[in-house]
Formats: C-alpha cells, structure tokens, sequence
C-alpha cells in the first residue's frame, strides 16, 4: 500500500515519571497517515499504552512528555491546551481501554453517557441510534436505559466503540480493547473495530500482544521494547522476516494460527525494568546475537520501509536464510 502523508507523527517522543525522574518512553517516532491501521506489540511494560495516552493528552499525574514532539496535521499537540485539547478528543482523536468500566460512570445510564458524549461533538439522537445499531445493539432504545454493570463485557465494549466513533474522529486509539473479553466475543469485537475502520476510513492505533490480530488488522506494525521502537514496517514483512531479534524471539514465543495449542517457548530472561534500562541495547541480555557492539545504542537500518534498531540484522537473516 502506498504511504499516505502522515496524519499524526511522533518525534522521539519521550515520557517520564517526573518525580523520581525516570524515562519510561524512550525516543519513539512513529507516524499514522490517514485511514491507515497500525499495530504497536511488546511484552508488557514496554510503554505501549504511555504512548497512547500522550498522544491524547491523558497522562496520569505525575508522568510527563519530556522530549520530542507529537504532531497532528502539523500541529504541535504534546502541549496544546487543555482546551485545544478537548476540541481534539472525540472530535478528531479517540480512544478505547481495555477495560470499558474504567472509562464509562457505573451509576449513569448508557443513554445519559451517549447523550453527553453526543452534545460534546454535537451529534443528533439519530446519530447515537445509528451508531447503537451499527455496532450491533439492535434494539437501541433499551440499551440507552441500562447502565453499565448491566450489559455483558463484549456489550459493554461496543457502548465505549459507539461513544468513541460519535463524532466521526480520524483516528481510534485501541488499547487492547479486547484482552478483558471471552475469546469468542474478542473476535466479533476486533471485527467490528476493523469493519467500522475501514468503512469510514479510521486510521487506527491498535496496541496488541497478539501477533495473529496484528496480522489481519494491521498495515504496518511497530515493536516496542523497553521504551523504543526497536522494529516497524509493514505487518507483513516485519512477522514474517524479523529484522530484529526481539521480533524474531516475540514470533516464536507466539502460538501460530495453524496451531493453537502449540506449546510457548517464552522468551529467555525477564524485560529489564526502566530503572535498570542501560544506555545500549536494551535486549543484549536476552538476545543470542549479543556481542560487545551492543552496549553502544543500535542505530536503525531501513530496507524498504522496514527499520529495526539492531546491530547484528545481517546475522539474524543469515540465519534465517534471507538475504540481506
Ligand atoms: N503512573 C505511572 N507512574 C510511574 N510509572 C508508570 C506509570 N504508568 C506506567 N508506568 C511504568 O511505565 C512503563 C510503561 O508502562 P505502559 O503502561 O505504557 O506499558 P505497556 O506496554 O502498556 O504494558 P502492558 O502490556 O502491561 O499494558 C512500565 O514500566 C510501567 O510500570
Ligand atoms: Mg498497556
């Protein structure tokens, strides 16, 4: 797919927690042209969801952006107003959690949540109506009655989609919004996110442990790492000729499509925790290519599109019998 301009662009984006001044995003740039679906993948701590909720501004207090920029159709928006800010959410920039209590009020009703986020973006009752419909609540109006705690996981999911999408925005923040469902619901509710993505030409941020979501919903992917991006590139190529070692040890710890129940074989070693991030190579310790070499910070190579911030690519694809 040819790239379209970028819609939203990262520039060594950096978080800390200001405090006890330490970095917890580390330099990521990433950008998302419009209606593109992106993936961003990494074992747990990486600082997958920071990266989501700078970008919309929702940083829990005491973390901060403290480097580099995040830029909305040129915009500098790390620092906007809490007012310009506002305008942005559900306008333009939206996003869903994990877990849909987090976000929806569990004494107000579906019906007064919608309404509020409808007047927000102006939308008409028929929009939020249409919108219920679309994301499969067939009989809307009993739905607007319910409150949150009466609606199963899966439907509570699709009430937090029908809020996000209200005012049409041009980018959907997904934090793996499915992790808290039951397997067969994850589905129908990544399907959904994927449908409404490409009907209406949503670009997407999809954050994902599961390299086979990534696979069919994503364009492009980025794998995140102790707070770097240490690989992107199309999805495709990146999960099917690593040019990082992390990526090539995530596949391999992944169960492929073909079978299920094949057994794990967990990356070696544990992620280092950000107090113990070293200036290097932060998977050195776990990385069977490590050599001296790592302890500098690996610059990143690019081969059609496909960068990853390794120092020993060329070992890793002699391995796997690809040609550099
Ligand atoms: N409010 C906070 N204060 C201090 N540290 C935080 C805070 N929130 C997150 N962190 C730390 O920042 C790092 C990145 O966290 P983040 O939640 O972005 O990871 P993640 O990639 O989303 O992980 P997961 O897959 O578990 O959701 C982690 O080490 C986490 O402990
Ligand atoms: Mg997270």
């Amino acid at each position: 797919m040819a790239r379209t301009e970028a819609m939203l662009s990262l520039q060594d984006l950096s978080v800390k927690a200001t405090k006890r001044d330490l970095t917890l995003v580390d330099g990521v740039s990433l950008s998302i042209g419009a209606g593109e679906r992106m993936a961003l993948v990494g074992e747990s701590g990486s600082g997958k969801s920071l990266t989501c909720m700078s970008i919309i501004n929702l940083l829990a207090r005491g973390l901060a952006v403290s480097g580099g920029s995040i830029r909305w159709n040129g915009e500098d928006i790390a620092h906007a107003s809490p007012a310009r800010m506002r305008q942005l959410r559900g306008r333009e920039i939206s996003m869903i959690y994990q877990e849909p209590l987090t976000a929806l009020n569990p004494i107000l009703s579906i019906g007064t949540q919608l309404g509020e986020a409808a007047r927000h973006v102006r939308a008409t009752r028929a929009d939020v109506l249409s919108m219920l419909d679309r994301v499969g609540f067939h009989q809307p109006e009993r739905v607007l009655r319910q409150r949150p705690h009466e609606l199963s996981g899966g439907m509570r999911q699709r009430a937090m989609i029908a809020m996000a999408l209200l005012g049409k925005p041009r980018l959907l923040l997904a934090d793996e919004p499915t992790t808290a469902l039951d397997v067969t619901v994850q589905d129908q509710v990544l399907k959904l996110i994927y449908d409404i993505s490409v009907e209406t030409g949503t670009a997407l941020l999809l954050v994902s442990h599961d390299l086979n979501v990534v696979r069919r919903i994503a364009d492009r992917v980025a794998v995140m790492y102790t707070g770097r991006i240490v690989e992107s590139g199309e999805t495709e190529r990146v999960l099917t000729a690593p040019r990082h070692p992390y990526t090539d040890a995530l596949l391999q710890s992944a169960p492929s499509i073909e079978a299920k129940s094949s057994r794990l074989t967990a990356i070696p070693g544990r992620v280092p925790t950000p107090s113990e991030w070293t200036s290097g190579c932060r998977f050195a310790q776990r990385c069977a290519f490590a050599t001296d070499a790592c302890s500098v910070k690996p610059a990143f190579t690019e081969v059609d599109g496909q960068a990853a911030a390794c120092w020993h690519t060329d070992r890793l694809l002699e391995l796997k019998g690809v040609a550099s």
